[in-house]
């Protein structure tokens, strides 16, 4: 059955309280709520899908899509095992709202002169909030794939970065613009691009800010796939079908030793695999939540 928190149903409704959190904003936000930020977050069993919807400006994003997109990561039921980020409209997303530049700023939220004025630590703190939006999708827990078409600029390629997975539209290009503008990308995402593509190569594409093509991304190993962009919806579900394949306590336990793999030396990955293999075999043998994938 699909829950969906753009339809008519309840906003709590296939919803359940993830990870403990108990104060006010562990408390899924409406689809009308939702709506207005221009996000749709809907449930499919096991695969949410977190839709940026806000085509008529080319998905754009601004402070409120950071915090609900975090909302949407503390609150996520506990079913989900893969998360699909997708954009509406010809444009995964345009990056931050370019109203944030200008001194009236966005409605509602204010302009970066708003946070030039804060004290450093409410600066941090404001920062620190938008990336919570972006942190929750490398959750060991959960996989997350982004769906992209058109343009990924600056917060939308930062936001393709926070997934695990990118599958591309042909037409799909990213850019990371920051530099251009006079800042650094701060949404989480300059730890993926040089996980993914070397400092050599993550240099050259931030202060040259140039955008990278579909087939290039393919090439660098930005993007897991590239696909007609009439195929990207078809594309993706495949891939989010397939990823629940196997038993999911093994998948979470596999997906934290990789990603935990490039701090580590060798001798103490291989001391982590065998402390996680002794909790699968104990869970196997007790017949408990684990078995042998069918
Ligand atoms: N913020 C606010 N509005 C935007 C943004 C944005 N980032 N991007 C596009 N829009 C609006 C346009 O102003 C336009 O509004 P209008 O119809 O009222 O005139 C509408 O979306 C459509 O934009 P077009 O430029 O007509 O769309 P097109 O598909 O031709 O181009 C593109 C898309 C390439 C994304 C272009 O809009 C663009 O370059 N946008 C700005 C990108 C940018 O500099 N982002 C900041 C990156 S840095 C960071 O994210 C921190």
């Amino acid at each position: 059955a699909t829950t969906s928190a753009g339809g008519g149903a309840g906003p709590e409704q296939g919803h359940a309280r993830a990870g403990g959190v108990r104060d006010g904003s562990g408390t899924p936000l409406g689809a009308e709520r939702l709506a207005e930020i221009g996000l749709r977050f809907e449930v499919d069993g096991e695969i949410a899908t977190v839709s940026l919807d806000r085509p008529e400006r080319r998905n754009a994003q601004t402070f409120a899509t950071w915090s609900a997109l975090a909302r949407i990561g503390r609150t996520l039921p506990d079913q989900v095992r893969v998360v699909v980020v997708r954009g509406e409209g010809p444009s995964f997303s345009a990056g931050i709202d370019l109203r944030m530049f200008t001194p009236e700023g966005v409605p509602g939220e204010g302009s970066f002169a708003t946070v030039a004025g804060l004290p450093d630590e409410e600066a941090d703190r404001r920062i620190a909030e938008a990336q919570e939006g972006f942190l929750w999708l490398r959750r060991p827990d959960i996989v997350s794939v982004a769906a992209v078409q058109g343009h990924a600029i600056g917060a939308g390629f930062q936001l393709a970065l926070a997934c695990d997975l990118r599958v591309l539209a042909d037409d799909a290009s990213f850019r990371m613009k920051e530099p251009a503008l006079g800042l650094v990308p701060d949404l989480t995402g300059t730890k993926p691009l040089v996980e993914l593509v070397g400092v050599a190569r993550a240099v050259e594409i931030c202060l040259t800010a140039r955008a990278v093509g579909a087939e290039e991304a393919l090439r660098l190993g930005l993007a897991h796939a590239v696909v007609p962009r009439d195929e990207l919806s078809a594309a993706t579900a495949e891939l989010a079908g397939a990823l629940l394949a196997t038993d999911r306590a093994a998948a979470t336990a596999t997906k934290r030793l990789l990603q935990e793999a490039p701090g580590r030396t060798l001798a103490e990955q291989c001391a982590a695999e065998r402390a996680a293999q002794a909790v699968r075999i104990r869970a196997l043998a007790g017949g408990g939540a684990a078995g042998p994938a069918a």
